[in-house]
Protein backbone atom coordinates (compact mmCIF):
# COMPACT_ATOMS: atom_id res chain seq x y z
CA UNK A 1 0.00 0.00 0.00
CA UNK A 2 1.26 3.33 -0.72
CA UNK A 3 1.54 5.90 2.58
CA UNK A 4 -1.47 7.19 4.08
CA UNK A 5 -1.57 10.72 4.79
CA UNK A 6 -4.88 12.22 6.53
CA UNK A 7 -6.61 15.37 6.28
CA UNK A 8 -9.32 16.27 9.22
CA UNK A 9 -10.87 19.39 8.38
CA UNK A 10 -11.83 21.12 11.93
CA UNK A 11 -12.21 24.84 11.22
CA UNK A 12 -15.62 25.70 11.17
CA UNK A 13 -17.47 26.95 13.49
CA UNK A 14 -20.59 24.51 13.59
CA UNK A 15 -23.39 27.75 13.94
CA UNK A 16 -26.12 25.03 14.50
CA UNK A 17 -24.68 24.05 17.46
CA UNK A 18 -25.61 27.11 19.31
CA UNK A 19 -22.45 26.55 21.47
CA UNK A 20 -19.35 28.40 23.24
CA UNK A 21 -17.45 25.38 22.13
CA UNK A 22 -15.80 24.56 18.60
CA UNK A 23 -18.30 21.83 17.17
CA UNK A 24 -15.20 19.30 16.75
CA UNK A 25 -14.64 19.84 20.84
CA UNK A 26 -18.03 18.54 21.53
CA UNK A 27 -17.36 14.80 22.95
CA UNK A 28 -19.25 11.77 21.77
CA UNK A 29 -19.15 9.16 24.44
CA UNK A 30 -16.61 11.07 26.73
CA UNK A 31 -14.37 11.48 23.72
CA UNK A 32 -14.30 14.93 21.39
CA UNK A 33 -15.67 14.18 17.42
CA UNK A 34 -11.73 15.35 16.79
CA UNK A 35 -10.52 12.57 19.06
CA UNK A 36 -12.70 10.12 17.64
CA UNK A 37 -11.43 10.76 13.96
CA UNK A 38 -7.96 11.42 14.64
CA UNK A 39 -7.81 7.67 16.45
CA UNK A 40 -9.48 6.45 13.36
CA UNK A 41 -7.26 7.78 11.24
CA UNK A 42 -4.32 5.91 13.37
CA UNK A 43 -5.94 2.81 13.65
CA UNK A 44 -6.31 2.82 9.60
CA UNK A 45 -2.76 3.22 9.74
CA UNK A 46 -2.33 6.90 9.07
CA UNK A 47 1.51 7.83 8.60
CA UNK A 48 0.67 11.61 9.25
CA UNK A 49 -1.67 13.49 10.11
CA UNK A 50 -2.67 16.96 9.63
CA UNK A 51 -5.86 18.89 10.70
CA UNK A 52 -6.91 22.06 9.48
CA UNK A 53 -7.97 24.31 12.54
CA UNK A 54 -9.51 28.11 12.15
CA UNK A 55 -12.13 28.68 14.61
CA UNK A 56 -11.02 28.11 17.96
CA UNK A 57 -8.02 27.19 16.61
CA UNK A 58 -6.03 27.76 19.83
CA UNK A 59 -8.87 25.69 21.83
CA UNK A 60 -8.56 22.57 19.07
CA UNK A 61 -5.08 22.95 18.90
CA UNK A 62 -4.78 21.94 22.56
CA UNK A 63 -7.34 19.14 22.40
CA UNK A 64 -5.44 17.18 20.52
CA UNK A 65 -3.08 15.27 22.43
CA UNK A 66 -1.29 12.89 20.13
CA UNK A 67 2.06 14.84 19.78
CA UNK A 68 2.52 13.69 15.89
CA UNK A 69 -0.59 15.20 14.57
CA UNK A 70 0.42 18.32 12.34
CA UNK A 71 -1.84 21.16 12.35
CA UNK A 72 -2.70 23.67 9.69
CA UNK A 73 -4.80 27.17 9.73
CA UNK A 74 -7.22 28.22 7.80
CA UNK A 75 -8.46 31.72 9.36
CA UNK A 76 -11.28 32.45 6.99
CA UNK A 77 -13.59 29.40 6.22
CA UNK A 78 -13.71 29.84 2.80
CA UNK A 79 -14.68 25.70 2.12
CA UNK A 80 -14.37 22.81 2.37
CA UNK A 81 -11.98 22.83 -0.32
CA UNK A 82 -10.29 26.28 0.82
CA UNK A 83 -9.24 24.17 3.62
CA UNK A 84 -7.66 21.70 1.96
CA UNK A 85 -5.67 24.14 0.29
CA UNK A 86 -4.47 25.63 3.59
CA UNK A 87 -2.59 21.91 4.14
CA UNK A 88 -1.04 22.59 0.56
CA UNK A 89 2.69 21.84 2.08
CA UNK A 90 1.19 18.88 3.60
CA UNK A 91 -0.30 17.35 0.12
CA UNK A 92 2.26 14.55 -1.27
CA UNK A 93 2.58 13.53 -5.06
CA UNK A 94 2.81 9.36 -4.77
CA UNK A 95 0.92 9.26 -1.38
CA UNK A 96 -2.57 8.49 -1.02
CA UNK A 97 -4.12 11.36 0.55
CA UNK A 98 -7.58 10.58 2.89
CA UNK A 99 -9.95 13.71 3.55
CA UNK A 100 -11.94 13.17 6.43
CA UNK A 101 -14.15 15.30 8.31
CA UNK A 102 -14.05 16.73 11.99
CA UNK A 103 -17.60 16.16 12.74
CA UNK A 104 -18.16 12.91 11.11
CA UNK A 105 -17.53 10.73 14.38
CA UNK A 106 -18.59 7.45 13.53
CA UNK A 107 -16.11 6.67 10.99
CA UNK A 108 -14.51 3.05 11.56
CA UNK A 109 -11.06 1.79 10.15
CA UNK A 110 -12.48 -1.05 8.73
CA UNK A 111 -14.85 1.59 6.17
CA UNK A 112 -11.36 3.37 5.16
CA UNK A 113 -9.71 -0.08 4.53
CA UNK A 114 -12.36 -1.02 2.16
CA UNK A 115 -11.77 2.61 0.35
CA UNK A 116 -8.23 2.27 0.04
CA UNK A 117 -8.91 -1.51 -1.56
CA UNK A 118 -11.53 0.29 -3.63
CA UNK A 119 -9.16 2.83 -4.76
CA UNK A 120 -6.58 0.51 -5.76
CA UNK A 121 -8.70 -1.79 -7.70
CA UNK A 122 -10.26 0.78 -9.69
CA UNK A 123 -7.09 2.40 -10.25
CA UNK A 124 -8.94 5.64 -9.34
CA UNK A 125 -7.55 9.21 -9.11
CA UNK A 126 -10.07 9.89 -6.20
CA UNK A 127 -12.55 7.68 -4.35
CA UNK A 128 -15.16 8.73 -2.05
CA UNK A 129 -18.12 7.05 0.00
CA UNK A 130 -21.42 7.69 -0.67
CA UNK A 131 -24.46 6.10 1.18
CA UNK A 132 -28.23 6.00 0.47
CA UNK A 133 -30.14 7.61 3.05
CA UNK A 134 -34.16 8.58 3.33
CA UNK A 135 -33.35 12.18 4.15
CA UNK A 136 -30.67 13.77 2.02
CA UNK A 137 -31.87 17.21 2.56
CA UNK A 138 -28.48 19.46 3.29
CA UNK A 139 -25.87 16.63 1.98
CA UNK A 140 -23.81 16.91 -1.36
CA UNK A 141 -26.06 14.50 -3.69
CA UNK A 142 -24.29 11.89 -6.27
CA UNK A 143 -25.34 12.17 -9.69
CA UNK A 144 -24.73 9.41 -11.99
CA UNK A 145 -25.22 9.45 -15.88
CA UNK A 146 -27.95 6.63 -17.11
CA UNK A 147 -25.34 3.77 -17.17
CA UNK A 148 -24.72 4.41 -13.30
CA UNK A 149 -21.71 6.04 -13.61
CA UNK A 150 -20.27 9.01 -11.60
CA UNK A 151 -21.09 11.94 -13.22
CA UNK A 152 -20.81 15.14 -9.97
CA UNK A 153 -21.52 16.02 -6.61
CA UNK A 154 -23.85 18.90 -6.25
CA UNK A 155 -25.02 20.44 -2.92
CA UNK A 156 -27.89 20.55 -1.47
CA UNK A 157 -28.17 24.41 -1.81
CA UNK A 158 -27.16 24.13 -5.81
CA UNK A 159 -29.09 21.32 -6.67
CA UNK A 160 -32.26 21.26 -9.00
CA UNK A 161 -35.24 19.66 -7.84
CA UNK A 162 -34.86 16.49 -9.81
CA UNK A 163 -31.03 16.25 -7.88
CA UNK A 164 -32.64 17.29 -4.68
CA UNK A 165 -33.87 14.38 -4.69
CA UNK A 166 -31.56 11.76 -5.65
CA UNK A 167 -31.55 9.51 -1.99
CA UNK A 168 -27.13 8.81 -2.85
CA UNK A 169 -25.01 10.95 -0.72
CA UNK A 170 -21.43 12.31 -0.31
CA UNK A 171 -20.14 11.22 3.26
CA UNK A 172 -17.70 13.32 3.18
CA UNK A 173 -14.87 11.00 3.30
CA UNK A 174 -12.50 10.47 0.13
CA UNK A 175 -9.09 9.21 -0.79
CA UNK A 176 -7.37 11.31 -3.91
CA UNK A 177 -4.04 10.29 -4.93
CA UNK A 178 -1.82 13.10 -4.05
CA UNK A 179 -1.22 14.36 -7.62
CA UNK A 180 -5.03 14.40 -8.39
CA UNK A 181 -5.95 16.60 -5.47
CA UNK A 182 -3.14 18.96 -6.43
CA UNK A 183 -4.97 19.48 -9.74
CA UNK A 184 -8.21 19.58 -8.00
CA UNK A 185 -7.58 22.44 -5.90
CA UNK A 186 -5.79 24.31 -8.37
CA UNK A 187 -8.94 24.26 -10.58
CA UNK A 188 -11.52 25.34 -7.79
CA UNK A 189 -14.13 27.90 -8.19
CA UNK A 190 -16.50 29.33 -5.61
CA UNK A 191 -19.03 30.43 -7.99
CA UNK A 192 -21.97 28.74 -6.10
CA UNK A 193 -24.60 29.08 -4.02
CA UNK A 194 -22.72 29.73 -0.70
CA UNK A 195 -19.48 31.61 -2.44
CA UNK A 196 -17.57 28.92 -1.38
CA UNK A 197 -14.85 26.49 -2.20
CA UNK A 198 -16.69 22.92 -2.26
CA UNK A 199 -13.96 19.61 -1.73
CA UNK A 200 -15.99 17.43 -3.70
CA UNK A 201 -16.55 19.53 -6.69
CA UNK A 202 -12.40 18.42 -7.50
CA UNK A 203 -14.85 14.94 -8.30
CA UNK A 204 -16.19 16.92 -11.60
CA UNK A 205 -12.86 18.44 -11.98
CA UNK A 206 -10.61 15.35 -12.58
CA UNK A 207 -13.43 13.34 -13.93
CA UNK A 208 -13.26 15.77 -16.79
CA UNK A 209 -9.61 16.05 -16.46
CA UNK A 210 -9.20 12.57 -17.65
CA UNK A 211 -8.78 10.78 -13.65
CA UNK A 212 -11.03 8.62 -12.89
CA UNK A 213 -13.17 8.75 -9.96
CA UNK A 214 -16.13 6.81 -8.15
CA UNK A 215 -17.99 6.82 -5.20
CA UNK A 216 -18.17 3.66 -3.25
CA UNK A 217 -21.69 2.79 -1.28
CA UNK A 218 -21.69 2.25 1.54
CA UNK A 219 -23.92 -0.39 3.16
CA UNK A 220 -24.31 1.02 6.50
CA UNK A 221 -25.18 5.48 6.40
CA UNK A 222 -24.85 5.44 10.46
CA UNK A 223 -21.23 5.56 10.22
CA UNK A 224 -21.35 8.56 8.09
CA UNK A 225 -23.63 10.65 9.61
CA UNK A 226 -22.50 14.33 10.14
CA UNK A 227 -22.71 16.14 13.72
CA UNK A 228 -24.08 19.20 12.63
CA UNK A 229 -26.49 20.27 15.53
CA UNK A 230 -27.74 18.67 19.76
CA UNK A 231 -29.73 16.34 17.86
CA UNK A 232 -27.58 15.02 15.33
CA UNK A 233 -25.11 14.99 18.39
CA UNK A 234 -27.63 13.21 20.59
CA UNK A 235 -28.43 10.18 17.76
CA UNK A 236 -23.94 9.81 17.04
CA UNK A 237 -23.84 9.11 21.22
CA UNK A 238 -26.31 6.56 20.93
CA UNK A 239 -24.67 4.91 17.81
CA UNK A 240 -21.11 5.02 19.07
CA UNK A 241 -22.74 4.22 22.87
CA UNK A 242 -24.10 0.79 21.31
CA UNK A 243 -21.16 0.10 19.40
CA UNK A 244 -19.04 0.48 22.58
CA UNK A 245 -21.50 -1.89 24.64
CA UNK A 246 -21.48 -4.23 21.76
CA UNK A 247 -17.72 -4.42 22.32
CA UNK A 248 -17.95 -5.01 25.78
CA UNK A 249 -20.54 -7.64 25.63
CA UNK A 250 -18.25 -9.63 23.21
CA UNK A 251 -15.74 -9.48 25.74
CA UNK A 252 -17.63 -11.27 28.51
CA UNK A 253 -19.48 -8.20 30.00
CA UNK A 254 -23.41 -8.50 31.12
CA UNK A 255 -25.17 -5.61 30.58
CA UNK A 256 -29.23 -5.94 32.46
CA UNK A 257 -30.03 -2.98 30.32
CA UNK A 258 -27.34 -1.92 27.68
CA UNK A 259 -29.43 1.04 26.61
CA UNK A 260 -29.40 2.61 29.92
CA UNK A 261 -25.36 1.92 30.29
CA UNK A 262 -23.17 4.52 28.95
CA UNK A 263 -19.68 3.42 29.02
CA UNK A 264 -17.07 5.95 27.51
CA UNK A 265 -14.33 5.05 24.70
CA UNK A 266 -11.91 4.59 27.15
CA UNK A 267 -12.91 2.23 29.49
CA UNK A 268 -11.55 -1.51 30.65
CA UNK A 269 -14.13 -3.80 32.20
CA UNK A 270 -12.88 -7.59 33.17
CA UNK A 271 -15.06 -10.71 32.16
CA UNK A 272 -18.17 -11.75 33.60
CA UNK A 273 -18.70 -8.24 35.29
CA UNK A 274 -22.32 -7.25 35.55
CA UNK A 275 -23.43 -3.61 34.91
CA UNK A 276 -26.91 -2.82 36.52
CA UNK A 277 -28.79 -0.13 34.82
CA UNK A 278 -27.81 3.41 35.30
CA UNK A 279 -24.00 2.68 35.28
CA UNK A 280 -22.01 5.32 33.84
CA UNK A 281 -18.12 4.84 33.30
CA UNK A 282 -16.22 7.49 32.38
CA UNK A 283 -12.50 8.48 31.41
CA UNK A 284 -9.75 6.20 32.05
CA UNK A 285 -11.85 3.25 34.47
CA UNK A 286 -10.70 0.03 34.39
CA UNK A 287 -13.28 -2.76 36.40
CA UNK A 288 -11.81 -6.50 37.08
CA UNK A 289 -13.35 -9.49 36.71
CA UNK A 290 -16.81 -10.56 38.48
CA UNK A 291 -17.31 -7.20 39.62
CA UNK A 292 -20.87 -5.93 40.53
CA UNK A 293 -21.41 -2.71 39.39
CA UNK A 294 -24.92 -0.30 39.65
CA UNK A 295 -27.68 0.13 39.59
CA UNK A 296 -26.83 4.28 39.43
CA UNK A 297 -23.16 4.43 39.51
CA UNK A 298 -20.67 6.64 38.17
CA UNK A 299 -17.12 5.95 38.28
CA UNK A 300 -14.44 8.27 36.71
CA UNK A 301 -10.95 7.77 36.10
CA UNK A 302 -11.44 4.83 39.21
CA UNK A 303 -9.66 1.58 39.24
CA UNK A 304 -12.04 -1.67 40.61
CA UNK A 305 -10.38 -5.02 41.38
CA UNK A 306 -11.99 -8.07 40.95
CA UNK A 307 -15.49 -9.29 42.84
CA UNK A 308 -15.75 -5.40 44.10
CA UNK A 309 -19.63 -4.90 44.33
CA UNK A 310 -20.23 -0.89 43.75
CA UNK A 311 -24.16 -0.05 44.07
CA UNK A 312 -25.74 3.26 43.86
CA UNK A 313 -22.46 5.22 44.65
CA UNK A 314 -19.99 7.41 42.97
CA UNK A 315 -16.21 7.11 42.86
CA UNK A 316 -13.80 10.02 41.09
CA UNK A 317 -10.02 9.30 40.82
CA UNK A 318 -9.18 6.45 43.09
CA UNK A 319 -8.72 2.77 43.38
CA UNK A 320 -10.70 0.33 45.06
CA UNK A 321 -9.31 -3.42 45.94
CA UNK A 322 -10.70 -6.67 45.47
CA UNK A 323 -13.77 -8.02 47.64
CA UNK A 324 -14.59 -4.34 48.68
CA UNK A 325 -18.01 -3.57 48.95
CA UNK A 326 -18.92 -0.14 48.26
CA UNK A 327 -22.49 1.36 48.59
CA UNK A 328 -25.34 1.84 48.35
CA UNK A 329 -25.01 6.09 48.77
CA UNK A 330 -21.02 6.08 48.89
CA UNK A 331 -18.97 8.96 47.46
CA UNK A 332 -16.14 8.52 47.09
CA UNK A 333 -13.89 11.87 46.10
CA UNK A 334 -10.73 12.00 44.22
CA UNK A 335 -6.93 10.65 45.46
CA UNK A 336 -8.48 7.58 47.48
CA UNK A 337 -7.11 4.18 47.73
CA UNK A 338 -9.18 1.63 49.16
CA UNK A 339 -7.87 -1.89 50.01
CA UNK A 340 -9.09 -5.58 49.94
CA UNK A 341 -11.97 -6.99 51.29
CA UNK A 342 -13.50 -3.09 53.12
CA UNK A 343 -16.57 -1.96 53.39
CA UNK A 344 -17.63 1.12 52.47
CA UNK A 345 -21.25 1.46 53.77
CA UNK A 346 -24.15 3.88 53.13
CA UNK A 347 -23.64 7.71 53.40
CA UNK A 348 -19.75 7.56 53.78
CA UNK A 349 -17.33 10.04 52.27
CA UNK A 350 -13.81 9.65 51.74
CA UNK A 351 -11.74 11.76 50.25
CA UNK A 352 -7.83 11.92 49.63
CA UNK A 353 -7.48 8.91 52.05
CA UNK A 354 -6.16 4.99 52.35
CA UNK A 355 -8.06 2.78 53.95
CA UNK A 356 -6.02 -0.51 54.60
CA UNK A 357 -7.02 -4.05 54.32
CA UNK A 358 -10.45 -5.69 55.92
CA UNK A 359 -11.55 -2.33 57.72
CA UNK A 360 -15.49 -1.86 57.72
CA UNK A 361 -17.16 1.88 57.37
CA UNK A 362 -20.08 0.81 57.65
CA UNK A 363 -22.35 3.79 57.69
CA UNK A 364 -22.65 7.50 57.78
CA UNK A 365 -19.03 8.53 58.07
CA UNK A 366 -16.56 10.98 56.62
CA UNK A 367 -12.98 10.35 56.56
CA UNK A 368 -10.78 13.13 54.59
CA UNK A 369 -7.28 13.19 54.48
CA UNK A 370 -6.69 10.49 56.51
CA UNK A 371 -3.95 7.38 56.37
CA UNK A 372 -6.37 4.35 58.23
CA UNK A 373 -5.11 0.77 58.80
CA UNK A 374 -6.24 -2.45 58.10
CA UNK A 375 -8.85 -4.20 60.17
CA UNK A 376 -10.50 -1.12 61.65
CA UNK A 377 -14.12 -0.78 62.60
CA UNK A 378 -15.42 2.74 62.49
CA UNK A 379 -18.67 3.18 64.49
CA UNK A 380 -21.94 4.83 62.77
CA UNK A 381 -20.93 8.70 62.73
CA UNK A 382 -16.92 9.12 63.03
CA UNK A 383 -15.71 12.47 61.46
CA UNK A 384 -12.50 13.04 60.79
CA UNK A 385 -12.10 16.86 61.44
CA UNK A 386 -9.49 17.94 58.85
CA UNK A 387 -10.19 21.39 58.22
CA UNK A 388 -9.63 24.29 60.74
CA UNK A 389 -11.29 27.07 58.48
CA UNK A 390 -7.56 27.55 57.21
CA UNK A 391 -5.56 24.55 56.58
CA UNK A 392 -6.39 20.85 56.46
CA UNK A 393 -4.58 18.13 58.50
CA UNK A 394 -4.30 14.25 58.38
CA UNK A 395 -5.54 11.97 60.56
CA UNK A 396 -3.76 8.76 60.85
CA UNK A 397 -4.90 5.28 62.44
CA UNK A 398 -2.93 2.39 63.50
CA UNK A 399 -4.31 -1.26 62.65
CA UNK A 400 -6.94 -3.22 64.27
CA UNK A 401 -8.46 0.54 66.03
CA UNK A 402 -12.06 0.33 67.31
CA UNK A 403 -13.41 3.54 66.81
CA UNK A 404 -16.96 3.56 68.87
CA UNK A 405 -20.43 5.98 67.60
CA UNK A 406 -20.34 9.63 66.93
CA UNK A 407 -16.45 10.16 67.09
CA UNK A 408 -14.59 13.18 65.86
CA UNK A 409 -11.08 13.00 65.56
CA UNK A 410 -9.56 16.09 65.67
CA UNK A 411 -7.02 16.19 63.34
CA UNK A 412 -3.84 16.66 63.25
CA UNK A 413 -3.52 13.32 65.52
CA UNK A 414 -2.89 9.62 65.60
CA UNK A 415 -4.39 6.66 66.69
CA UNK A 416 -1.96 4.27 67.80
CA UNK A 417 -2.58 0.40 67.05
CA UNK A 418 -4.77 -1.79 68.58
CA UNK A 419 -6.54 0.96 70.35
CA UNK A 420 -10.15 2.06 71.06
CA UNK A 421 -12.16 4.99 71.90
CA UNK A 422 -15.46 5.07 73.70
CA UNK A 423 -18.43 6.50 71.81
CA UNK A 424 -18.87 10.18 71.40
CA UNK A 425 -15.23 11.27 72.12
CA UNK A 426 -14.26 14.14 70.64
CA UNK A 427 -10.09 12.74 70.05
CA UNK A 428 -8.06 15.86 69.91
CA UNK A 429 -4.78 14.26 71.51
CA UNK A 430 -2.65 11.70 69.95
CA UNK A 431 -3.55 7.85 71.48
CA UNK A 432 -0.39 5.52 71.97
CA UNK A 433 -1.08 1.68 71.30
CA UNK A 434 -3.73 -0.55 72.72
CA UNK A 435 -5.23 1.73 75.03
CA UNK A 436 -8.93 3.11 75.50
CA UNK A 437 -9.77 7.02 74.94
CA UNK A 438 -12.42 8.21 76.36
CA UNK A 439 -12.92 11.79 75.36
CA UNK A 440 -16.61 12.79 76.85
CA UNK A 441 -18.16 14.42 80.12
CA UNK A 442 -18.78 11.04 82.63
CA UNK A 443 -22.70 10.62 82.73
CA UNK A 444 -24.57 12.01 86.08
CA UNK A 445 -28.18 10.66 87.01
CA UNK A 446 -29.42 13.43 89.81
CA UNK A 447 -32.50 10.95 91.60
CA UNK A 448 -35.92 12.62 92.03
CA UNK A 449 -35.03 15.38 89.76
CA UNK A 450 -38.17 14.73 87.83
CA UNK A 451 -40.64 15.15 90.45
CA UNK A 452 -38.88 18.05 92.23
C1 LIG B 1 -20.18 18.59 3.58
C2 LIG B 1 -20.07 18.31 2.06
C3 LIG B 1 -21.29 17.52 1.62
C4 LIG B 1 -21.38 16.24 2.42
C5 LIG B 1 -21.37 16.52 3.91
C6 LIG B 1 -21.24 15.23 4.69
C7 LIG B 1 -18.89 20.21 1.13
C8 LIG B 1 -19.00 21.46 0.34
N1 LIG B 1 -20.02 19.56 1.38
O1 LIG B 1 -21.30 19.43 3.79
O2 LIG B 1 -21.15 17.20 0.23
O3 LIG B 1 -22.57 15.56 2.05
O4 LIG B 1 -20.28 17.34 4.27
O5 LIG B 1 -21.34 15.44 6.07
O6 LIG B 1 -17.81 19.80 1.45
N2 LIG B 1 -14.74 22.99 7.36
C9 LIG B 1 -13.54 23.64 7.43
N3 LIG B 1 -13.39 24.83 6.78
C10 LIG B 1 -14.38 25.37 6.04
C11 LIG B 1 -15.60 24.68 5.96
C12 LIG B 1 -15.77 23.49 6.63
O7 LIG B 1 -12.62 23.18 8.09
O8 LIG B 1 -14.12 26.45 5.47
C13 LIG B 1 -14.90 21.71 8.09
C14 LIG B 1 -15.94 21.78 9.19
O9 LIG B 1 -15.34 22.11 10.41
C15 LIG B 1 -16.51 20.37 9.20
C16 LIG B 1 -16.30 19.87 7.78
O10 LIG B 1 -15.34 20.73 7.18
O11 LIG B 1 -15.79 19.53 10.08
C17 LIG B 1 -17.58 19.87 6.97
O12 LIG B 1 -18.10 21.17 6.89
P1 LIG B 1 -19.66 21.47 6.92
O13 LIG B 1 -19.85 22.93 6.79
O14 LIG B 1 -20.30 20.80 8.07
O15 LIG B 1 -20.11 20.77 5.55
P2 LIG B 1 -21.57 20.26 5.17
O16 LIG B 1 -22.41 21.42 4.83
O17 LIG B 1 -22.06 19.34 6.20
CA1 LIG C 1 -21.31 18.75 8.22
Amino acid sequence: MDKLKVIILAAGEGKRMKSKLPKVLHKVQGKTMLGHVIDTARAAGADDICVVIGHGAEQVAQSIKDENVKTAVQSEQLGTGHAVMCAGDFIEDGADMLVLYGDTPLITAGTIGELRDFHKREDNAISIISAVVDDPTGYGHIIRDENGAFLKNVEHKDASETEKIVREINTGIYLFSGGALKKGLSLLKNDNAQGEYYLPDTLEIILKDGGRVNAMIAGDAKEFAGVNNRIQLAEAEAVMRKRINLFHMENGVTMMDPERTYIEAGVKIGQDTVLLPGVVLEGNTVIGEDCVVGPDSRLTDTVLGDRVKFQYSTAISSSVDNDTTVGPYAYIRPDCHIGKNVKIGDFVEVKNSNVGDGTKVSHLTYIGDSDVGERINFGCGTVTVNYDGHKKYRTVIGDDVFIGCNTNLVAPVNVGRGSYIAAGSTITDDIPEDCLAIARERQINKSGWTKK
